[in-house]
């Protein structure tokens, strides 16, 4: 496995593989990696010939008060984990190396899917993740990339501005990866103290509770009560808690496919997850 710190370097070192018209595979994070990362690879692994994963941590998709400085870096781990699920090639470049010294002055948008959710509570992120993700995907150019569906949002709109701009590549969706009681996998599960990982898991129970109530009958508005309601008594402060189609639509009553979002803070954390749930008349 060989690991790029420059866009030349990454190049030089991808250019056999284009001229052999190898299938490339690439998998963006921001590192400090756990197994929902891995399973991208894992996925990506299966299907391409040279796997790329690259490892930045943005700072135009982080808020003024958000974690950026924070925002946990293990590129030496990250490094390990990533040569034994068989990754090629690490592209880990400096802030400098993504954002030259220039202004920018281009910005990618995607309108709608923004205005709701993560969006309202972090404005500006997803353009930030917009740009970044797509000059990823230029430096890159694979013909796969992959995503978790834990950033359900993310994805809808990597998906969205990949169809606008005729992005040439096929974005791959991959399931959330959890922890054996059921906390979603993310990198900043490593902020919670031992109490609040205890407390934690009540997203996902909060989630699979509302699955059974909605296929019970019980009315969708009830059954987001119910979970806000265990929430709060369980010490999360609330972002949302919402309901909305598979393709972000508002919907009032489940008949029809749905996906149930949460993000709550617990302590200084703020944790996101989702579950769709089906609709079996
Ligand atoms: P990061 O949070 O590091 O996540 C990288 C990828 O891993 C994303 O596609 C995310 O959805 C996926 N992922 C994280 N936790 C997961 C889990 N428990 N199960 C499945 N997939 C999971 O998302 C970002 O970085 C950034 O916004 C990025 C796309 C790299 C742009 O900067």
């Amino acid at each position: 496995m060989k690991t790029e710190t420059t866009i030349q370097g990454l190049s030089a070192s991808l250019n056999p593989a284009r001229t052999a018209r190898k299938i490339i595979g690439f998998v963006p994070t921001m590192g400090n990696l756990h197994q929902g990362h891995l399973n991208l690879v894992r996925e990506a692994r299966k299907i391409c010939d040279v796997v790329v994963v690259s490892i930045f941590v943005n700072p135009i998709q982080f808020g003024p008060n958000e974690d950026f400085d924070s925002y946990p870096r293990t590129l030496d781990q990250d490094q390990q984990l990533l040569a034994d699920v068989g990754c090629d090639i690490v592209f880990a470049p400096s802030v400098e190396q993504m954002y030259a010294k220039k202004p920018r002055l281009t910005n990618i948008s995607v309108s709608d899917i923004t205005d709701d959710l993560c969006g309202l509570q972090r404005p500006g992120h997803f353009d930030g993740v917009a740009v970044v993700v797509t000059k990823l995907f230029n430096i890159v150019q694979p013909n796969y990339a992959f995503f978790g569906q834990k950033d359900y949002q993310q994805l809808a709109v990597i998906r969205q501005f990949v169809q606008d701009l005729n992005i040439p590549l096929e974005v791959i969706g991959v399931p959330i990866a959890r922890a054996e009681d059921g906390l979603a996998l993310s990198s900043r599960n490593g902020y919670l103290s031992a109490e609040h990982r205890q407390i934690a898991p009540t997203i996902y129970k909060s989630l699979k509770a509302a699955e059974l109530e909605l296929q019970q009958g019980i009315g969708l508005d009830t059954v987001l009560a119910n979970i806000r309601q265990t929430l709060s008594a369980a010490g999360f402060e609330i972002d949302y808690v919402e309901a909305r189609t598979p393709e972000l639509q508002k919907i009032e009553t489940f008949n029809q496919d749905v996906v149930l979002f949460i993000a709550a803070k617990i302590g200084q954390t703020r944790l996101i997850d989702n579950l769709q749930v089906k609709f079996n008349p």
